[in-house]
């Protein structure tokens, strides 16, 4: 019966995102099961004390409660029961989570480093991308992640499966997709001002496209490159057309003056906007706040700063 319900509420679980990997049925299924429980266990406790309040209210004012210590049956059963069933929840909870635990030989491997606030994909073939996970269907992945900084959580809702990155540690999770697309990927744990805004995509590809382009290494204008690195890592705190963020906008800021905190001047030339990337802490423009972007030093090479 609840095996039926679960499996009535699999099929119309359109709440939920889409199932795209192989752990998201078995997911899914554990998931709708326990809600049914829940649900069970609240009409039969809630419907039983409303019922008893009725049933056992006092009557007069000498109306005495009887004395009643103990049952062994009944203690034994509403101990019993619950043991059983939240085992058997603990082992399906455990063979489901298992899944994305087992290293299958085999897999594709794809290095995953989380940072303030951007999600790096480095492939073997030494293809990186920025926020852009791109794996093709029915292949066994094996994401091999770490953090830069601070703690954030690499989670897929489409595939159901959602890991920690750890500064100093390396986390693995293994999947596979299931479903051509182009799915989301946010942090799941709270990192700071860009936090919000430090999501991805994952493209499942079919498998021939995906040997095309992790092997492509195409050459890339310094424009386009460049374009790409402000999107993945500038855009979450300035704006290209003008508006104020949490830094100001870059629109017209080439070849500028601009006027710093201390009331001095500076032309912001190459080398003031390349020592601001790296040490944005240099110089600050008027009227922003000291030490709230991330110090680049380290973490762009020397390439990226340039385009
Ligand atoms: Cu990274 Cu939240």
């Amino acid at each position: 019966m609840l095996f039926w319900l679960a499996s009535k509420a699999q099929a119309q679980s359109s709440y939920l995102p889409v199932q795209a990997s192989d752990v998201a049925e078995s997911y899914d299924t554990l998931f709708n099961f326990l809600t049914v429980v829940s649900i069970i266990a609240f009409v039969v406790l809630m419907g039983g004390m409303i019922y008893f309040i009725f049933k056992y209210r006092r009557r007069s004012d000498n109306d005495k409660t009887a004395y009643i210590s103990h049952n062994h049956a009944l203690e034994f059963l509403w101990s019993f029961i619950p043991l059983v069933v939240f085992l058997g929840v603990f082992y399906w909870g455990w063979k489901v989570y298992e899944k994305t635990r087992i290293n299958v030989p085999g897999a594709i491997e794809v290095n995953v480093l989380g940072e303030k606030w951007t999600w790096t994909m480095e492939y073997n073939t030494g293809k990186k991308t920025l926020n852009e996970l791109t794996i093709p269907i029915g292949k066994p992945v094996r994401l091999i992640m770490r953090s830069k900084d601070v703690l954030h959580s690499f989670f897929v809702p489409s595939f159901r499966v959602k890991q920690d990155v750890v500064p100093g540690y390396i986390s693995k999770l293994n999947f596979t997709a299931t479903k051509v697309g182009r799915y989301r990927i946010f942090c799941a744990e709270y990192c700071g001002t860009g936090h919000s805004g430090m999501m991805g995509w994952v493209n499942v590809v079919e498998e021939y496209e995906y040997e095309d382009w992790v092997n492509e290494l195409a050459a890339k204008s310094p424009v386009a490159s460049g374009e790409e690195i402000y999107k993945a890592r500038c855009a979450v705190c300035h704006t290209t057309d003008g508006n104020k963020m949490v830094g100001p906008s870059f629109k017209g800021v080439f070849g500028r003056e601009t006027v710093l905190e201390d009331g001095s001047t500076v032309r912001a030339d190459e080398n003031y906007l390349r020592e601001s990337i790296l040490n944005p802490n240099a110089k600050v423009v008027k009227g922003y706040v000291k030490g709230q972007m991330p110090l680049f030093q380290g973490t762009l090479e020397e390439e990226q700063v340039t385009h």
